[in-house]
């Protein structure tokens, strides 16, 4: 086959910077991966809506057996978001013999064990690069980067729409609603900005880090969350005056025989590199037995950072393709919840 034929589910934020990227850098991707890349199908909920990025209209369908029955889409990416329709579409393009690449966050924490293990029943890949810290690679860092190592503790500022707030309130003294609104038309935001400012998103992120990380099978009911809702302009002053900067904090650590995760704002020294993490950046701090720290940076949200993990996801799945090993690198957790006392 000299041409691979992607179905997109979604034409939000990401899925628009998909299909940008996928049309900028074709041959970029050609040079990669031997061939060409196509979107064949996007499935959309509204054929009429006006978009941000000119697209062919016998591309849109609403109909997603379009996309999951067709034998010649070869990857499924799924950018819709949200989770039982995505669950329902990927396991049924899994079970299709058909890649998938997602950005899902909120269905990765959830089921995530569930679908690898359907993915690697049917010989899939299913990468989720984009679903955590948007631009940065850390789900390959965690995976093959540190492969050597036991990772002892990961901080992270993994919500870009919290950070932004938090910054442009203290740097700028601006009022909340009115740095959340920006921060929703820059395309941050999830739908509903809740599950970001009550750290809903950012507890599902340190749950798929939480897992790839110490290979446990961490829960995102174990997560103690909290939010920046109840965090007040003077709170923030406070802690500037004293020297620190307010983060909202993602913290997993290995504790006795468990997993200890948690999401909470946080007062960081000035003197850390975690606070000189602004805006809607991202940062990944790790901690390993062999290696020491790491620290892992870059645009934790908006449309083309994301999409360019996805895009280099598909190429993962086609040089996959070319040495027919697809659906081998999938890395379910080693351990339980709970360890007992052999395993430590
Ligand atoms: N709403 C998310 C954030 C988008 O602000 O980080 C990226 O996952």
């Amino acid at each position: 086959k000299n041409c691979i034929s992607i179905g997109l589910l979604g034409l939000g934020t990401v899925g628009s910077g998909v299909v940008k990227i996928v049309e900028a850098h074709q041959d970029r991707l050609a040079h990669q991966i031997g061939c060409s890349v196509e979107v064949k199908k996007v499935l959309v909920k509204n054929l009429e809506k006006e978009r941000a990025i000119t697209i062919h209209k016998d591309l849109l369908t609403t109909d997603a057996t379009e996309i999951l029955d067709d034998a010649d889409v070869d990857v499924v990416v799924e950018v819709m978001g949200g989770i039982e329709d995505a669950r329902r579409y990927i396991l049924h393009a899994l079970r299709n013999k058909k890649h998938v690449v997602t950005a899902n966050k909120d269905l990765m924490a959830l089921y995530g064990t569930e679908l690898l293990r359907v993915a690697n029943e049917n010989k899939c890949d299913l990468f989720y690069e984009a679903s955590v810290a948007g631009g940065i690679p850390i789900i390959r860092s965690l995976v093959d980067g540190l492969a050597a190592d036991r990772v002892t503790k990961l901080m992270g500022i993994v919500n870009g729409t919290t950070n932004f707030i938090l910054t442009k309130m203290s740097n700028e003294g601006r009022p909340y609603e009115d740095v959340l609104k920006e921060a929703q038309e820059l395309g941050f935001a999830e739908s509903d900005p809740t599950s970001d400012v009550e750290g809903l998103d950012a507890a599902r992120k340190m749950t798929i880090l939480s897992k790839l990380g110490f290979s446990m099978d961490v829960e995102l009911e174990d997560v103690q969350v909290r939010g920046i809702s109840s965090v007040s302009a003077e709170d923030i002053d406070y802690a500037r005056y004293f020297g620190y900067t307010m983060k909202l904090i993602g913290y997993a650590k290995r504790s006795e025989n468990r997993i200890e995760v948690s999401v909470g704002p946080t007062l960081i020294s000035h003197s850390h590199p975690l606070a000189s993490v602004s805006n809607e950046f991202n940062a990944v701090y790790v901690y390993g037995e062999a290696v020491g720290e790491t620290m892992f940076y870059g645009p934790g949200a908006g449309s083309l950072p994301t999409a360019t993990a996805i895009v280099s996801d598909l190429v993962a799945v086609m040089k996959n393709m070319r040495l027919g090993v697809n659906g081998t690198s999938a890395v379910l957790p080693q351990y339980p919840k709970e360890l007992k006392d052999d395993h430590e």
